[in-house]
């Protein structure tokens, strides 16, 4: 039988990310949550954080503005889900950007 795809979710701990994550995960994807430093101790978002880890979602510290982040991330994986805000809506071209240099990635996937 194939492998499964591993899938990382980028805006994962977000209103419609955090369904995304769960659902990859409970599918038995390897799955990847790109999370930046200041939500994994944001108390807000604590209990996003732990259901992650008792998934056993794999957290990588990340941000939509650095880009080596994305190309470390996105070369761990073979698909890109992008669940970011609206505000971060046209800037997902720097995920595109980093995506393009990982070159590991053949369908990524938009919102
Ligand atoms: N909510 C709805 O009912 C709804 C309905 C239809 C369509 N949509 C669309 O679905 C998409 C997601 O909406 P949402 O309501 O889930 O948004 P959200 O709750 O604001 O979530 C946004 C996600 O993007 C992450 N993010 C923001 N800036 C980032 C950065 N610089 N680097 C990495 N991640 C960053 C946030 O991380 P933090 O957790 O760290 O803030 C969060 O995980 C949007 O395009 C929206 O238009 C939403």
């Amino acid at each position: 039988m194939a492998s499964k795809s591993k899938i990382l979710i980028v805006g994962g701990t977000g209103y419609i990310g955090k369904f995304i994550v769960e659902a990859s995960a409970k599918a038995g994807n390897p799955t990847y949550a790109l999370v930046r430093d200041s939500t994994v101790s944001d108390p807000a978002k604590s209990q996003i954080i732990n259901n992650f880890k008792n998934l056993g979602v794999k957290l990588v510290s990340g941000d939509l503005y650095d880009h080596n982040s994305l190309v470390k991330a996105i070369k761990e994986v073979d698909v890109v889900i992008s669940t970011v805000g609206a505000g971060q809506l046209a800037d997902q071209e720097k995920l595109i950007a980093a995506i393009k240099e990982a070159g590991n990635v053949k369908r990524p996937h938009f919102q």
